[in-house]
């Protein structure tokens, strides 16, 4: 038995990432179709174009690179390029490709237009990725047989394959291996109408009666994130089924949320410590993110691809070159009156700003 990861148990309902009893209703729950997928308009279709006139030359397309961050539909998105493709996908992580010997034993399995799944893929070791590197480029691997002054490298045809690779921090990534990727597509943010979308598309599938203001509502306070809808809509559910007649009204979705401890933006654990000690600690700011990212006990790289742009997203946080600055709006969701000088505005006018043009 494990125990629980007691600073998650919190804030689970909220998390981008994917919570361990997420994967099954997950996989029930994943577009399968271009056109199932809701939202992205931008990145849907250049990928249609890309796939449709690969498919027209009767050649595999390029390598395709999804970044974002956790949630938006970077795996679905890869499944659906290999449906929209009839491919077989194989699925791998960078993690799990530790030894170069583990991705030569993935490549050489590859059959003509197969599509390889790399999640993670700034995760990747060394050595693995600079085989990736030949695979990508001349669908060829150099496999190296014996160590020191004997060692030789053989050769090793591999079929023309598609890889996509997902990402939550594409800036990671080595200028090498971005190089290879014909194609990025950068994952957004869903509005509050798409999120709402994605959730009367996912109450349908789990035959939950669903009322539009309620619908809303989930929407509203999800974070921006598919994958928080849908898991906002369980637990909604839950209490819908238990304190009420099942149907999800705006007043059963708001007394869920509230008791889920789901605020009125859906904003996680992490985001509101960070928006908690921007401006009690450091008084709205500009400090450095290393240092906000310290004073909340995670790693720069955290607040900086997952909860960070949220909070831009939202207007509640500035990214100036002097540092990271509260807006108004941060002060008033944390129930505070923000100062009458807003730090950023005092930097617009800051001659002495080093970060502009140094
Ligand atoms: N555009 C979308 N339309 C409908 N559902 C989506 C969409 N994007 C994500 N989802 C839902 O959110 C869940 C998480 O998406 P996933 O592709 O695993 O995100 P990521 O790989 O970016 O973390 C999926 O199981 C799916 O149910
Ligand atoms: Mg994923």
């Amino acid at each position: 038995m494990t125990e629980p990861e007691p600073d998650l148990a919190e804030s689970e309902t909220l998390s981008a990432f994917a919570q361990t009893g997420d994967r099954d209703v997950e996989t029930t729950l994943r577009p399968r179709k271009l056109d199932d997928f809701v939202g992205q308009p931008r990145v849907r279709e250049q990928l249609q174009l890309v796939l449709e006139s690969a498919r027209r030359r009767g050649v595999p397309p390029d390598h395709v690179l999804l970044s974002g961050p956790p949630g938006l539909g970077k795996t679905s998105m890869s499944m659906i390029i290999a449906a929209e493709l009839d491919a077989a996908i194989r699925i791998t992580s960078g993690p799990a490709l530790e030894r170069a010997g583990d991705l030569a034993a993935m490549l050489s399995n590859l059959a003509e237009g197969d599509v390889l799944f790399i999640d993670e893929i700034h995760r990747i070791a060394r050595p693995a990725e600079e085989m990736l590197y030949l695979a990508m480029e001349d669908f060829r691997v150099d496999v190296v047989v014996g160590k020191g002054p004997g060692a030789t490298s053989i050769p090793l045809e591999i079929a023309p394959f598609t890889l996509v690779g997902a990402t939550t921090r594409s800036g990671a990534l080595t200028g090498p291996l971005r190089d290879r990727f014909g194609f990025t597509g950068h994952m957004e943010f869903y509005s509050a109408d798409e999120l709402a979308q994605v959730l009367r598309r996912s109450a349908t599938i789990l035959g939950i009666p669903l009322e539009a203001d309620g619908e809303a509502e989930i929407a509203r306070r999800s974070r921006g994130t598919p994958r928080i809808a849908n898991r906002l809509l369980r637990r909604v559910r839950d209490y819908a089924e238990v304190r009420s007649d099942g149907r999800v009204s705006l007043d059963v979705a708001r007394a869920a949320l509230e008791v889920y401890d789901v605020d009125e933006l859906g904003l996680d654990r992490l985001d509101r410590a960070v928006l908690s000690a921007l401006v009690k600690s450091f008084h709205g700011g500009p400090v450095g993110v290393a240092t906000l990212a310290v004073a909340v006990g995670e790693e720069s790289t955290t607040v900086e691809e997952v909860c960070e742009p949220y909070l831009v997203r939202a207007g509640m946080l500035a990214r100036t070159p002097r540092g990271r600055v509260a807006t108004p709006a941060a002060w008033e969701h944390l129930g505070l009156r923000p100062p009458t000088e807003v730090p950023w505005e005092a930097g617009r006018f800051d001659q002495g700003n080093p970060g502009l043009f140094g």
